[in-house]
């Protein structure tokens, strides 16, 4: 049986639920992971590395006889890290889950999304693309679309780059604030977009390039307010399974939109080992796709993982060596919830520092880590907006949010918020 030395790049929530889930498995020798934070240092060992410096990560590989690299976030998936990888003769054989900076495109430009999907007929609004040379052509057209009207930064803004604009004044101003550098380069293209209304779901796929296992689905709640309003914020919550998610929508979610983006990205030459987060709205009982990240979801992964029965660094290696097709996907036919504590005043200014007490009572659960970190004296504190994911099981929703409500009031720390609704609106 061969095992693995792990480095797993990343410090959020997801990154602790892979964690989690790599440390149970037999194969898993040794995991590091980078930079990590307190919850993931309980499955392993955090190093202080940014999984942004490529030759820094590449030494620790070299260095500590690392024999598989998964990467969590999208930033240095768009960056190219496993380009740097193959283009070193010693680290190119490395199993590595995460594809390459031409496949990570796929979230890195809306607009090239946009194009890849119209190449593969596959389903997703219509739209335009501008830039600051066409920015007057922009504004008339903006000037005859209906509304509400979506504008999209073309590259990675942290979450923030899709605008929703209910007046035609705003979106002109928003189109001339993104063109002139709101976002930087990253909205020095812009993406206007057909509004699409009704209700959103995630799946993930891991692909080995040839072909495709689907994970359970999920929905996130975005918004920091209970009833979905307030602003969003980078998700105080999911669900999985996401009930109205049936056998029919399922047959056409992937071969409508699955099947041919994996046979897209094979047929245009793209290397990709790894996830594909596909963003679906139903709109009258058809899935369009609205958007394709190339990594897997936060909070998704939290509810993900803990359905998923199957050995993660098993399934990894097959996704590696291309033989994901011998592999059979099992999940745990439950409900999983997590609920998200956050800092007060998140996703605006918010403290950080403050002192986590009561994680040893938490029962029935586990306390994904996000925006944690251990203090000098060895004290668990938070470290950012989003800072524990409460996931539970349950037999439907309202078992399983039950659990993850509870253990939410069980873990305390100063200015704590959670919504209390997380997939009440599926029931
Ligand atoms: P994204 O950053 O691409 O995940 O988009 C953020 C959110 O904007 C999505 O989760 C949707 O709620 C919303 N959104 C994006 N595109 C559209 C669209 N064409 N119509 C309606 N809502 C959209
Ligand atoms: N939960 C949405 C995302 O990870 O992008």
């Amino acid at each position: 049986m061969t095992t693995f030395n792990i480095l797993l790049l990343g410090s959020g929530g997801r990154e602790h639920a892979f964690a989690w889930k790599l440390a149970q498995s037999k194969r898993c020798s040794k995991l590091f992971i980078a930079p990590g934070n307190a919850g993931t240092s309980t499955h392993g060992q955090n190093v202080p590395i940014n999984p942004l410096d490529f030759p820094a990560v590449a030494q620790f590989v070299l260095d500590n006889q690392i024999n598989m690299v998964v990467v969590g976030p999208e930033e240095p998936l768009v960056r190219g890290i496993w380009d740097h990888f193959q283009a070193n003769e010693k680290l190119k054989n490395i199993p590595f889950i995460g594809p390459s900076k031409a496949g990570a495109v796929l979230e890195g430009s809306k607009a090239w999304s946009k194009k890849f999907m119209q190449r593969h007929k596959i389903p997703t609004a219509g739209y335009q693309e501008f830039t600051a040379d066409t920015l007057e052509a922009g504004l008339e057209y903006l000037k005859n679309h209906t509304l509400p009207i979506v504008l999209k930064a073309d590259g990675l803004a942290a979450g923030k780059g899709v605008v929703i604009c209910q007046s035609h004044a705003e979106a002109l101003e928003e189109m001339r604030e993104m063109l002139s550098g709101k976002f930087g380069d990253a909205s020095a293209r812009v993406v206007v977009e057909e509004f699409l209304s009704g209700i959103e779901f995630s799946v993930f796929v891991l692909t080995d390039g040839k072909t495709y296992k689907i994970l359970p689905e999920a929905k996130d709640y975005k918004r920091i307010g209970e009833g979905d309003t307030g602003p969003n914020t980078g998700g105080m919550g999911a669900v999985s399974p996401v009930p109205f998610v049936d056998e029919t929508m399922w047959e056409k979610v992937e071969s409508r939109i699955i099947r041919p983006t994996v046979e897209g990205l094979r047929k245009e030459k793209i290397p990709y080992k790894g996830f594909i987060f596909f963003g679906f709205i139903e709109v009258g009982g058809e899935p369009m796709i609205i958007e394709y990240n190339c990594r897997m979801g936060d909070p998704e992964t939290e509810v993900v993982l803990p359905r998923l029965k199957n050995d993660l660094v098993t399934l990894f290696e097959n996704c590696a060596k291309g033989t994901l097709g011998r592999v059979k996907i099992r999940s745990d036919k439950r409900t999983a919830t997590t609920v998200f504590l956050v800092s007060g005043g998140y996703p605006g200014d918010y403290a950080k520092g403050k002192l986590i007490t009561g994680l040893e009572k938490v029962k029935d659960g586990i306390a994904f880590h996000a925006g944690t970190t251990l203090s000098k004296d060895g004290h668990c504190v938070t470290n950012g907006g989003r800072v524990i994911a409460l996931t539970s099981l349950g037999k439907d929703i309202p078992s399983a949010l039950r659990k993850s409500n509870r253990n939410a009031k069980t873990v305390q720390f100063e200015g704590k918020y959670f919504r209390r609704d997380i997939g009440k609106d599926l029931l």
